[in-house]
């Protein structure tokens, strides 16, 4: 597994806790109603689960998996990898205060980073989406 992946999982993973963590307090909240500034968790939540956590976990394990070039650099420009994975973690935090303080300019950066490093890994893996070479091209699959 190449190093990009390995740090893309693992942040993922980091959102998916704190997501998960974040669900089980507005759900706790909604059984037994006593904290109510849980709900101010829900926009961090739906940011860091569907961004912070499936997407990059679906990024970083298709970095990995997607067919490789012959010659080096066999993952492609791994550079820009490693600006999606900066840009996107930094747009899923700062989204994630910007809600929680209701800071509207702040969000709005965090979502334009978000969208920045969606674009940047787009331009990488484009590609790398192709069918495999030999066996599977000499069958048409
Ligand atoms: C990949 C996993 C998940 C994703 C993509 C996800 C996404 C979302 C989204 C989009 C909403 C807003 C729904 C709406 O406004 O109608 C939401 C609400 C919520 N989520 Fe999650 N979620 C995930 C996992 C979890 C988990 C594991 C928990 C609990 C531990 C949880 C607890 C909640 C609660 C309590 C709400 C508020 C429901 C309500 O409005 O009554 N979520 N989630």
């Amino acid at each position: 597994m190449p190093k990009l992946s390995v740090w893309m999982v693992r942040a993922s993973l980091v959102h998916m806790g704190i997501g998960f963590l974040f669900g089980a307090l507005i759900l706790h909240h909604k059984g037994i109603p006593i904290y109510a500034w849980t709900w101010r968790l829900l926009n961090p939540h739906i940011e860091m689960m569907i961004f912070g956590w499936t997407m990059q976990f679906v990024m970083g394990i298709a970095f990995w998996i997607l067919p490789r070039f012959s010659s080096e650099p066999r993952y492609g420009s791994t550079r820009l990898g490693w600006w999606s994975l900066a840009l996107l973690n930094s747009g899923v935090a700062l989204t994630a205060l910007g809600v929680w303080f209701a800071l509207n300019l702040l969000s709005l950066a965090g979502r334009l980073s978000t969208l920045s490093a969606i674009t940047l890994f787009v331009i990488l893996i484009w590609p790398r989406v192709k069918p495999l070479g030999g066996y599977a091209a000499s069958q048409h699959l």
